[in-house]
């Protein structure tokens, strides 16, 4: 595969989640990384970007790389948004529109409205827009989908999914401005550990059992009293497939440290990963006894194969499995140049419908909490 060329917006120098992008991209020698516009100060994306051998492709800002990149023939083939949440929506229609593929960060956007709007742009002008579900990247959660679509567990019952870790328990750091806005709906919408964290769990939920989300009932609360939004939630939810959902969210569990993690259980056997121990899938068949799954085995599933590289019991961790999407998108942007078709069971990347999901989820947890938890139609209006 001839190696494609790569932008970033955002993911500047110090920042959470650039690095990831920049090792996931360059992993497996897909993408060259060739342009960026990645601070929100002009002069300092120019210099780290330059630092980081972009060149003249180095931009002081999204617009200008958008109006140089599109007028170029050797212009990037994918451009990854890893900027402050309110910015996703407008940069990521900017660069759909104007014919580029697009990996946004989550959450995809600050509304409902907006998600649709990206589904809808992406659909009419056939530009790939993957949202970064990163977690879902990992070889032993591809396995998982694997095992439950092939009814190693039979019919699933119940999901049990979790995100919770302690980051921002202490109360006097509710007012450190790194922290602060989070909280404050002015700059983080209706919600703030839910939207943050709580998606990443809800859409492990679907990822991993085929079914999507149809209605939820949630408990929020902030635990910290000068907070306006949630630091904490529980929600109950259902799925088009019958199974029953059960998540919890917090920023204020003390002593849990990343806290994402997963449960599936069926008829006849149940499952559970852990993202702080990705390389261990845990299976009990109904009437059996526990088995520990490792990554790197042999006889697992394609899905399983496809997304491994380094051989068994040695750690593979959030970076390859950001690699992993961009594979899937590497794929699914060189078919595209062939004029092929790709299956979307075979290139299982996150996609802009995933992204609008969540979205409506948000907004469904948001308001059954100020409810009293009352159940609500999970679904954006554009898939009831
Ligand atoms: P951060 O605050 O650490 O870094 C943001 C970067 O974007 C900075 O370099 C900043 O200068 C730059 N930036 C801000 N506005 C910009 C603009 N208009 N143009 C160009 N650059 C701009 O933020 P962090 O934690 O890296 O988060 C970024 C995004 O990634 C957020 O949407 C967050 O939700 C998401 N994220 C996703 C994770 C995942 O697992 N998928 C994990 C962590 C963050």
């Amino acid at each position: 595969m001839k190696k494609l060329k790569w932008g970033m917006i955002g993911g500047g120098e110090g920042s959470q989640i650039g690095p990831a992008h920049r090792l996931g991209s360059g992993l497996d020698s897909l993408f060259e990384f060739t342009a960026g516009a990645l601070d929100h100060r002009p002069q300092e994306g120019i210099d780290y970007g330059k630092s980081l051998g972009l060149g003249d492709r180095a931009y002081g800002g999204w617009q200008d790389m958008l109006s140089a990149e599109k007028k170029r023939d050797d212009r990037v083939d994918l451009v990854t948004v890893a900027t402050p949440n309110s910015t996703h929506f407008e940069i990521t229609k900017a660069f759909l529109e104007n014919g580029f593929h697009v990996l946004c960060e989550k959450p995809m956007t600050m509304t409902v409205e907006e998600g649709e709007e990206i589904v809808k742009i992406a659909r009419t002008t056939g530009n790939i827009c993957a949202v970064n579900y990163g977690y879902t990247g990992y070889s032993l959660v591809r396995h998982m989908k694997a095992m439950v679509a092939r009814g190693d567990i039979g019919k699933v019952r119940l999901v049990n999914a979790e995100f919770a870790h302690g980051h921002h328990a202490d109360a006097a750091d509710a007012d450190n401005p790194r922290v602060r806005w989070r909280y404050d709906p002015a700059q983080a919408g209706v919600s703030a550990q839910f939207a943050d964290c709580g998606i990443h769990a809800m859409h492990m939920a679907s990822f991993v059992t085929g079914q999507e989300v149809t209605k939820l009932a949630a408990d929020t609360v902030s635990c910290i009293d000068v907070r306006t939004l949630e630091d904490d939630a529980m929600v109950n939810f259902r799925m088009d497939g019958g199974a029953v959902g059960r998540l919890w969210t917090s920023s204020i569990a003390i002593g849990r440290q990343h806290g994402l993690s997963i449960q599936v259980f069926g008829e006849t056997g149940g499952l559970r990963w852990s993202q702080e121990h990705p390389n261990q899938l845990y299976y009990m068949p109904l009437g059996e006894r526990l088995q520990i799954i490792e990554r790197g085995e042999a006889n697992l599933s394609p899905e399983a194969d496809r997304t491994t590289r380094v051989t068994i019991g040695h750690a593979e961790g959030m970076p390859l499995a950001f690699a992993n999407i961009y594979t899937d998108l590497a794929e699914a942007i060189t078919a595209r140049k062939e004029g092929r078709d790709m299956d979307p069971a075979a290139n299982l990347y996150p996609r802009a419908e995933d992204g609008l999901r969540s979205m409506a989820a948000v907004y469904a947890v948001a308001e059954s909490g100020k409810k009293d938890g009352i159940w609500l139609d999970a679904r954006p209006p554009m898939f009831r």
